[in-house]
């Protein structure tokens, strides 16, 4: 009997292959799949807005050619996941519309505030942190280009991870100062962090069908868990205090307990009621629409090589 395309995607999700451009999919998995991975771009686009700010302050040349280094390697992570969304049949300057205009979501995070250069080490520590116990599994997920994706993506977050350790590790062996500035961005990312996970599990209205078609390979809560656990002995050797009066270890459990995220915040974030929402999304826009002059060059030039390409009877040589 032959196998129907809708028995071949179970059975490829099933033994753990990838589903790739080409093959039938159920039309809420292309759905989910393009929403994860352009809230995804988005966020690695957005991304390079906090951070970005303090190249013109870093403290050194040394410092700002790792922090260039890290906002550019932010905006290849959005152009390679723009990529592979595009495998799926959507455009990318669509998706460009559909955030600009709010239609589309990015990660939480990146509508906070970096208020002093301790928090660019504190990103790179907390926040690229949580995103490689995220996206590790990912390089796993259903998805082919997606999955590939992630694979370098994961590499390079783990550069960012540890130059930002490197930094928070040197102001710790500074001033008292510069140990005030860490402790402070510490306390005002810990709780930021977490939420990037996602609501708790019991309101995750995505995470059960994104488990079975294995999108996801864990839940939001037990990647926050994970996150948690990695991440208390590295405050314990930076010698920073995580803001978390119920933060202990559990023997039995062999896990670190520790405080509910207000999830109020998370949601009022999401909505867009955060502290920086507004303005990222407007320096977005403004750099699209700056950017306009060269998307119209870069079509222009490629139709005067169509033409120069084409026969004196218009059609290709
Ligand atoms: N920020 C914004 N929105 C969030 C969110 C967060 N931290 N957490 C959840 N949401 C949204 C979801 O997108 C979903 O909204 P939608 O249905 O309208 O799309 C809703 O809240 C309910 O959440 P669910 O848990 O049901 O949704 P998911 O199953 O999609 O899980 C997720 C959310 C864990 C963020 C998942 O989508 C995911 O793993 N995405 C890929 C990773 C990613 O997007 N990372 C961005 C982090 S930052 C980054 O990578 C940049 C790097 O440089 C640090």
């Amino acid at each position: 009997m032959t196998e129907t395309v809708e028995q071949h995607f179970d059975t490829t999700v099933a033994r753990d292959q990838r589903i790739e451009p080409r093959d039938w999919m159920p039309d809420k998995y292309r759905a989910t799949m393009i929403r994860q991975i352009a809230q995804h771009a988005h966020s690695e686009i957005i991304g390079m807005q906090p951070e970005g700010n303090w190249i013109t302050r870093a403290p050194s040349l040394r410092r700002k050619a790792i922090l260039i280094a890290k906002v550019q390697d932010e905006a290849g992570h959005g152009m390679y996941l723009y990529s592979a969304a595009e495998t799926l049949g959507v455009d990318r300057a669509e998706l460009t519309e559909k955030l600009i205009s709010g239609r589309q979501k990015y990660s939480s995070i990146f509508n906070y505030p970096t208020l002093n250069y301790a928090d660019v080490g504190v990103i790179g520590w907390l926040v690229d942190g949580a995103a490689i116990c995220n996206q590790v599994p990912l390089c796993r997920s259903s998805f082919g280009p997606y999955a590939r994706a992630m694979i370098r993506i994961c590499k390079e977050e783990s550069f960012h991870q540890r130059q930002g350790y490197e930094l928070l590790m040197t102001m710790m062996r500074g001033t008292e100062a510069q140990r005030q500035m860490v402790q402070d961005a510490t306390n005002r990312f810990w709780w930021p962090s977490l939420m990037m996970f996602g609501p708790p599990d019991d309101r995750s209205p995505n995470t059960g069908q994104s488990m079975a078609w294995r999108i996801k390979r864990h839940t939001n809560d037990e990647l926050r868990q994970r996150f948690v656990d990695m991440t208390v002995p590295q405050a314990d050797v930076l010698g920073v205090t995580l803001p978390d009066p119920d933060l202990r270890w559990n023997a039995e459990r062999r896990h670190y307990d520790f405080g509910e995220p207000d999830w109020s915040e998370l949601q009022s974030v999401i909505k867009g009621n955060g502290p920086c929402n507004v303005q990222r999304v407007a320096q977005r826009r403004a750099a699209h629409e700056d950017g306009a002059w060269v998307r119209e060059a870069a079509l222009a030039h490629a139709a005067k090589h169509a033409d120069a390409a084409a026969t004196p009877d218009g059609e290709p040589r």
